[in-house]
């Protein structure tokens, strides 16, 4: 995620800017910049890559005069990462200069507007748009105030913004919606940041500001006013975080913090493909034409990525009826595969750097495949070299055991499938509208997982032991063992194997004896009575069941997990929370580091 922060006082303020974003740089960035107020003018100095690059180019600060700032760490939304789309931006005349986290959702509809009024634009971002549209009304209103009043009233999506106007050389406004921002106070400085992390080193006295709430911060002074400009009494925090613990947003790991952001994660990517309850695929550039022509398509992917291509390949050959093949990209990459011009490739890949995903692009690529990446992170080398990219929006992910951005892809793979549909005319309009209306519960669904978090932790607490664990179910459900076994396997190193069910009595069942643990994922209607007596055949063999249902079923099994019913489609999105907190706990218990589990890496940039 991108990191905004914002210092007023008596000392300079660029140095405090760049040691305040170097506390953000958890969050994952691709480049910095920070715009100085002095003397009514503004200067702006931005770099591409590390906080390094623009420490050296303002010689730590030290060349940028002036007491009030504004700085900013981007994550690469909307424009490819570079110093011209590096914030902060700026009006025409330099005279208004912003910083954003977040995304413009409706940013296209607003440049065009702001086109027709005359303004031009030198960036790909939605924030230089956000920027303008706050010099529009400030244009017209004379006021800060009320120019960033309508801009909420403008703008739909997520942001914290700070914006600085050079007649207002001692005030820095800013403004959040479902984006995090803090506003920290002395007797006479103030700071704005993302997260705590930023302003630790300075004051523990904070506040926390809510959405469409409008800051005026001046030195050791922060005013609110709501949307009608009257001000707003807010009660000042004391934080007892440290350091470490602020930058884990008060978890103990960033898999948990991960964990936890996945309602936001999915809400995020959901609202960039559905618009007015239906699929648009616009911003990916999938035409219909296109999307009719294709005669089967082909995933590749490597571990978790590789897992939603296996959910993919349930949803879509069950809704939209063309073959669909997922390969593991490290073996589809070397056995000379047959393919052929009519089918579309798909690759699944959260870093866009994954070697063996990348070659399984390439050799498509060279086959004459139409190819479409599903990447978390903009710019990389597969999202630049696929003829098409979704993006999805789980922002950096830290923890190297993935959470988010499973959850987002599967998203992804969703909305795919249900365009692929509509297009296809596969489903009626009535069943697409109702699945759609399905995706859109999903945030709350998977909050309502977290909220009972402790049961799957109390699980964990007595399966730490085991030296066996066994994931059983058929369809969607052997896709969603596959992740929770891999999940438990890389942050607890407890060996675990995902199976088809049907395929248990083929000889792995000889493994079961007193105490295995069998998971099983039973949430296809079709199958779980198949599942359910797979596992009974287990437990008479003395292995612990415990099962992972729908909360209507009654099933066997020593222990029972039940998660909101959902269209059988979209289960894994549901399925793999539980999966996820109970490798989580796991891991936790037998004391592994889990964000950084042993001898792996967060990209596999080699073979
Ligand atoms: C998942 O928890 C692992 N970190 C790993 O399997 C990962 O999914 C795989 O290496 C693929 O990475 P990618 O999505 O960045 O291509």
């Amino acid at each position: 995620m991108c990191g905004i922060v914002g210092y007023i006082g008596e000392k300079q303020a660029a140095p405090i800017l760049l040691e305040s974003l170097s506390k953000l740089e958890y969050r994952g960035y691709d480049s910095a910049g920070v715009a100085v107020l002095d003397g009514g003018d503004i200067n702006i100095v931005k770099a591409k890559g590390k906080l390094s690059c623009l420490a050296e180019k303002t010689d730590g600060g030290k060349n940028v005069a002036g007491t009030c700032g504004i700085g900013h760490t981007r994550w690469a939304t909307h424009g490819e990462p570079s110093e011209l789309n590096a914030h902060p931006h700026r009006n025409e005349g330099g005279t208004i200069v912003a910083v954003h986290n977040g995304i413009i959702e409706n940013y296209i509809q607003q440049k065009s507007k702001l086109t027709r009024l005359g303004y031009t634009f030198y960036s790909d971002t939605d924030t230089e748009v956000a920027t303008k549209i706050v010099d529009y009304y400030y244009k017209k209103y004379g006021d800060p105030l009320k120019a960033i009043s309508n801009f909420i009233l403008k703008v739909r999506g997520s942001y914290a913004l700070a914006v600085m106007f050079s007649d207002h050389p001692d005030e820095i406004y800013a403004v959040r919606k479902d984006n995090p921002m803090i506003i920290g106070v002395t007797e006479s400085e103030s700071f704005l940041a993302s997260d705590v992390p930023a302003i630790l080193n300075y004051t523990r006295k904070v506040y926390y500001v809510g959405n469409e709430e409008i800051v005026c911060l001046k030195k050791g002074q922060a005013d609110f006013f709501n949307l009608d400009g009257e001000k707003i009494q807010k009660q000042i925090s004391n934080i007892t975080w440290d350091a470490e613990k602020a930058e884990k947003g008060g978890y103990p790991h960033f898999m948990l913090k991960e964990i936890h952001e996945q309602p936001k994660v999915i809400s995020d990517t959901l609202n960039c493909f559905i618009k007015n309850g239906e699929i648009n695929l616009s911003e990916v550039g999938l035409t219909n034409k296109e999307i009719k022509k294709y005669s089967g398509i082909v995933i590749a992917a490597c571990g978790s990525a590789y897992h939603v291509g296996v959910v993919m390949q349930y949803v879509f050959e069950s809704l939209v009826r063309i073959p669909v093949r997922v390969e593991l990209a490290s073996e589809f990459r070397y056995r000379n595969p047959v393919m052929n011009k009519s089918q579309l490739f798909i690759v699944i890949s959260q870093s866009g750097e994954t070697a063996d995903s990348l070659a399984a692009l390439r050799l498509a690529k060279s086959a004459g495949l139409s190819t479409l990446a599903i990447v978390n992170v903009l710019g990389s080398t597969i999202a630049r070299e696929a003829n098409k990219v979704l993006y999805t929006k789980a922002g950096p992910e830290i923890s190297v055991a993935t959470t988010k951005a499973y959850s987002a892809q599967l998203i992804a793979g969703y909305v795919l499938a249900l365009r692929f549909a509509r297009v296809r005319k596969t489903a009626s309009k009535e069943e697409l509208k109702s699945l759609v209306a399905e995706l859109s519960g999903l945030p709350e669904k998977v909050q309502s997982i977290l909220d009972k978090k402790n049961s799957m932790q109390r699980f964990a607490s007595s399966m730490a032991g085991k030296k066996d664990v066994f994931f059983i179910g058929r369809g969607v459900d052997y896709a969603i063992c596959l992740e929770g076994s891999l999940k438990l396997k890389e942050i607890s190193y407890i060996h675990s194997e995902a199976y088809a069910a049907g395929e248990l009595k083929h000889g792995t069942i000889s493994l079961i004896e007193d105490g295995t643990l069998v998971i099983g994922v039973l949430t296809q209607p079709d199958t779980i009575e198949k599942t359910a007596s797979n596992l009974e055949e287990t437990k008479t063999r003395g292995a612990n069941v415990a099962t992972l249902s729908f909360g209507s079923r009654k099933i066997t099994g020593d222990v029972k997990f039940t998660i909101p019913q959902v269209n059988p489609y979209f289960a894994a999105s549901l399925a793999v929370v539980p999966l996820q907190l109970f490798a989580y706990y796991v891991s936790v218990l037998r004391g592994n580091d889990v964000d950084k589990p042993r001898n792996l890496a967060k990209s596999v940039t080699v073979e």
